[in-house]
């Protein structure tokens, strides 16, 4: 063969810049976004497509073995804060399948990114065989996660609880034989037999074996904070554990944080809080494990570590959600043996093409700051909620414990009408789903209605068109 016949170019690249290709994509991203546009108002279902939605949720039903908790299937169309349902109504989505859509329905950035990546040969590759995509995501996450951490690698897995049971195995192989686990009550780390373990809710491990090791801390109390002080609640939260680690020396191979406990209900901690913790951990050979798979994106710096100041502490982090793969990353002094972790699949290529381009959009937009967008969503959210609430007392009483009726921190918001009654909250959401609002709750007790916005796409022009909703559905559910 000839030197001048020889290509420097692989069959792939030629591929993924061909004129034919990205004419294509142009296309098909054009068409979503005409499609998309229709899509501006709440509205109600089609009338002549009533039988055959509920003819197909009866068939989810029947499936699944239980019915969904709203009765919800999507078109597969979407507009930014707007989601279509099969049925034609359109409602706002105040939750995004629990906060995983930063920019809302159809972006035509993403759907560009999935489009394109879905071309290569594979939809899904994995740890054994990879293509470039993949790792395009795990070092554009990791650069960002290094900006304020020692975290130094990255191991990207399908799901939440599965990059938190690569973070355990980590944790568990660097200090073995350490065996148990400390973890915040009221926790939420995932679904698998062992996550379900260290999640403190009796009620998702009804019939678990229980073979995992875990102690609990006190998350941070405000309450008690505004009797005693919060010096005084620190100093007794290092006191618990000090208590646990001298019961068990030696025996903790890491302690979990949720820095806004999630599921838990959003609530916030101090810096302080989390500073005095870590450094007993520090000074104990203890993991410090950040579980930012709800937190990340949403709060007032990307990473809830950096607005909190405290990555210097890190040991292993978990990210998902927002990022679309999920990931644990780790200081190189919790580098793991080969053999701890694999599997099959690393995830879909568009998944990694979608996370990357989240993160870049994320890193390049006006959501950060004690100015950003995050913060000025959540002051407008607290607003709304302040002015429903001088509307209509007797829906917003007291809630014992909690400082006030609405909380959380950037774009990870709750409020609590009713007192926090579970049966009034869960009807509750679902009046606003039929007013066309989709929400969610979260709480052990209270529980509270919680939102996760689209803070990249959403305006604060959109707060009244939301607390409309909200308040039509209150209305109904106080009824
Ligand atoms: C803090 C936290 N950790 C872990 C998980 C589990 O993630 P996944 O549902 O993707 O398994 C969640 C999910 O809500 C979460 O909020």
């Amino acid at each position: 063969m000839s030197q001048a016949t020889v290509s420097t170019r692989t069959v792939g690249s030629e591929l993924f810049s061909s004129g034919a290709v990205q004419e294509a994509v142009d296309a098909i991203v054009g068409a979503v976004g005409e499609a998309s546009s229709k899509l501006t108002a709440v509205r109600g279902p089609i009338d002549g497509l009533r039988e055959s939605y509920e003819a197909y949720l009866k068939k989810i039903t029947d499936l699944r073995g239980r019915a969904t908790y709203y009765p919800y299937l999507g078109s597969g169309a979407g507009n930014g804060i707007f989601v279509e349902l099969a049925d034609g109504s359109v409602k706002i989505d105040m939750i995004g399948g629990i906060g995983y859509t930063p920019f809302g329905h159809a972006h035509p950035e993403l759907i560009r990114a999935a489009v394109t990546a879905s071309i290569e040969d594979n939809l899904k590759h994995g740890h054994l065989q990879s293509t470039a995509p993949l790792h395009e995501f795990a070092d554009k996450l990791l650069s960002l996660a290094k900006r304020k951490s020692n975290l130094a690698h990255v191991f990207v897995s399908a799901g939440g609880a599965l990059a938190n049971e690569n973070a355990l195995k980590i944790c568990y192989q660097k200090n073995a034989p350490a065996s148990r686990v400390i973890a915040f009550s009221h926790c939420f780390m995932g679904r698998t037999v062992t996550m379900s373990q260290l999640g403190d809710s009796a009620a998702n491990r009804v019939g678990i074996p229980l073979s995992t090791l875990v102690d609990y801390m006190p998350f941070y109390d405000h309450a008690a904070a505004a009797e005693v002080g919060q010096q005084a609640v620190i100093d007794s939260a290092c006191d618990r554990l000090r208590e646990y680690i001298n019961r068990y020396p030696k025996q903790h191979a890491c302690f979990v944080f949720e820095l806004v406990q999630g599921e838990g209900g959003f609530v916030t901690a101090p810096r302080e809080y989390f500073v005095a913790l870590m450094e007993i951990c520090k000074e104990s050979g203890i993991a410090v494990w950040a579980d930012e798979i709800q937190t990340f994106g949403r709060t007032t710096e990307m990473f809830a570590f950096e607005m909190l100041g405290i990555g210097e502490y890190l040991d292993v982090l978990t990210v998902g959600k927002s990022t679309q793969a999920c990931a644990t990353l780790h200081t190189a002094e919790y580098m793991h043996k080969p053999g701890l972790l694999s599997g099959t699949f690393t995830g879909a290529t568009p998944e990694f093409a979608v996370g990357r381009r989240i993160l870049e959009m994320l890193e390049d937009s006006d959501i950060y700051g004690s100015e950003g967008m995050a913060a000025k969503h959540h002051n407008a959210f607290r607003e709304h909620v302040a002015a429903l609430r001088a509307k209509h007392p007797d829906w917003f009483p007291d809630v014992p414990g909690f400082e006030s009726v609405a909380g959380g921190v950037g774009g990870m918001m709750r409020f609590t009408p009713f007192g926090g009654e579970k049966d009034k909250i869960t009807r509750a959401t679902k009046t606003l789903f039929d007013e066309g609002l989709v929400s969610f709750y979260n709480g052990h007790g209270p529980f509270h209605i919680r939102f996760l916005p689209p803070l990249g796409v959403m305006k604060l022009e959109d707060w009244p068109a939301v607390f409309e909703i909200v308040e039509r559905g209150l209305a109904k559910a106080a009824g």
